[in-house]
């Protein structure tokens, strides 16, 4: 027989070791929401089923991984483990000074410690709630400029993560001494995981350029937006994934990273740039709040398993996996008439709550209330990103955010097949019978990132 390319993309691993999950039904899950204040965020694992919470350290190791962790050394300065991080991380980001941090918020709250400030304003394709968080709580101000098709979920745009660059321009061109520095988020996480082409990230370059001011990644999911370059950018095809990303580092004077995602660690995250006295002076914020530059919060062996999850995460056969089984849960909800976020971004599946649910409005949390439904019909755990998670201004007035979704966050290399064809039925079911979801009222929350905290009663 010829030789043919079969059409099934399978998993490219044997399942190596087993996490029994324990069953539940549906009043026990009614009895633990309410218990929780119906806040995801305050269920016990042992009571979710499917968990789609987040992409975020969820994932699971390789063997070689593992075995990685065998060979963690823990010395407190100089460990080898130091260095075998710092030559993985350089294959793709060769920037000048590198500092492990325990996560990616924690060098976020470095940077920002140290460029931010009252005054400042911090552009970005869209922050993420950590990332405005911290640039917040420095005093700045944190600014929005994703393109306009990066607001409309049916909008088919094959680089929804890009920049406005025109906006971008125009805030430097009146603000410029007030802004430290510009982000680009690969990809755009909280605007559906949408990718940034490299084309955009070159024009945000040269209007860095003109402004002389420095680029920085949030680069959490850069191997899942270098998997989106080479299939849907020109001229990238052939190209392997590694030369996309370090194409895309070349661009940028800085970046920050959580190693909990495509880096394929539990924990783990860094800093990197290329500037010198702005790395020393965020050398010695990590000193106070991380630790030694050479582990950053991080004991030898998570440095290790993250020296190898990188390299694993440009896998090709491991990347196509990845972004195919994304779409597999994306196509099945579009098949079945549930709105969902196009095109499907590489970590999740974003349901368009506010079209779902057209009798919520959105200070009645359409998406929080899709996302309790989720769990008691079917104990799916997803997330909320929406007005829970955006919708309360420095101003301390709350307001409608931008859009109200729900992430289906996939785990890397966690659930198989089966479990997502049970998740696409119990999001189908749930969508059939959305008109009998009500709505929500917040009953406490926090002053900051309410989302986590925050307990909710039916209105
Ligand atoms: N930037 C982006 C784009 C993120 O998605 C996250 C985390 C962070 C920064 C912060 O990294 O969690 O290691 O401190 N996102 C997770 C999520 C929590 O569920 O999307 P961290």
């Amino acid at each position: 027989m010829r030789d043919i390319t079969y059409s099934t993309i399978i998993e490219p691993f044997r399942i190596h070791s087993v996490e029994p999950m324990r069953m539940t039904s549906r009043s026990e899950r009614a009895e633990r929401l309410a218990e929780a204040g119906r806040n995801l965020f305050g269920l016990h694992v042992d009571d979710v089923l499917i968990d789609l919470l987040t992409d975020s350290g969820t994932g699971a190791m390789s063997n070689e991984q593992w075995a990685a962790i065998q060979r963690g050394n823990e010395g407190y300065a100089g460990a080898p483990s130091w260095y075998r991080f710092r030559d993985s991380v350089r294959e793709l980001f060769p920037f000048e000074h590198l500092l492990p941090t325990h996560q990616g918020r924690a060098a976020e709250k470095i940077l920002f410690g140290v460029v931010g400030g009252p005054g400042k304003v911090v552009p970005n394709n869209t922050h993420f709630d950590t990332t405005r968080a911290n640039v917040e709580f420095s005093g700045a101000e944190a600014v929005d400029l994703v393109i306009p098709e990066g607001h409309e979920p049916r909008n088919r745009h094959p680089f929804k993560g890009n920049l406005d660059v025109a906006a971008l321009d125009q805030l430097l061109a009146s603000r410029a001494p007030d802004v430290p520095l510009v982000m680009v988020t690969i990809t755009n996480n909280s605007g559906g995981g949408q990718p940034v082409s490299l084309a955009n990230l070159r024009a945000t370059r040269e209007v860095c350029d003109k402004y002389g001011k420095p680029l920085f990644l949030d680069a959490c999911r850069f191997a899942e937006n270098a998997w989106f370059i080479k299939t849907r950018e020109e001229g990238y095809a052939d190209k392997p994934v590694a030369d996309i990303v370090r194409e895309l580092a070349a661009l940028a004077d800085g970046m920050t990273m959580s190693a909990k995602k495509d880096p394929l660690g539990n924990i783990g995250g860094w800093l990197a740039m290329n500037d010198d006295a702005l790395a020393e002076e965020c050398r010695t914020m990590g000193i106070l709040t991380e630790g030694f530059p050479t582990y950053g919060g991080l004991a030898g062996r998570d440095l290790d398993a993250i020296a190898v999850g990188l390299r694993e995460a440009v896998d090709e056969d491991y990347l196509r996996y990845r972004i195919r089984s994304t779409s597999y849960l994306g196509e099945a909800l579009e098949k079945a008439g549930v709105p969902v976020v196009v095109p499907f971004g590489g970590h999740a599946i974003f349901i368009d709550a506010r079209e779902l649910l057209p009798h919520l409005p959105p200070l009645q949390y359409p998406g929080h209330a899709l996302a309790c439904a989720l769990y008691v019909e079917g104990g799916v755990r997803s997330c909320e990103i929406g007005t829970v998670m955006f919708g309360m201004g420095t101003d301390g007035v709350e307001r409608p955010a931008p859009m109200d979704l729900v992430r289906l966050a996939i785990p890397r290399r966690t659930y198989t097949q089966s479990h997502i064809d049970y998740t696409i039925e119990v999001v189908t079911h749930v969508a059939k019978h959305a008109e009998e979801i009500g709505g929500l009222r917040m009953v406490t929350q926090p002053k900051r990132l309410r989302h986590f905290t925050a307990t909710f009663e039916p209105v």
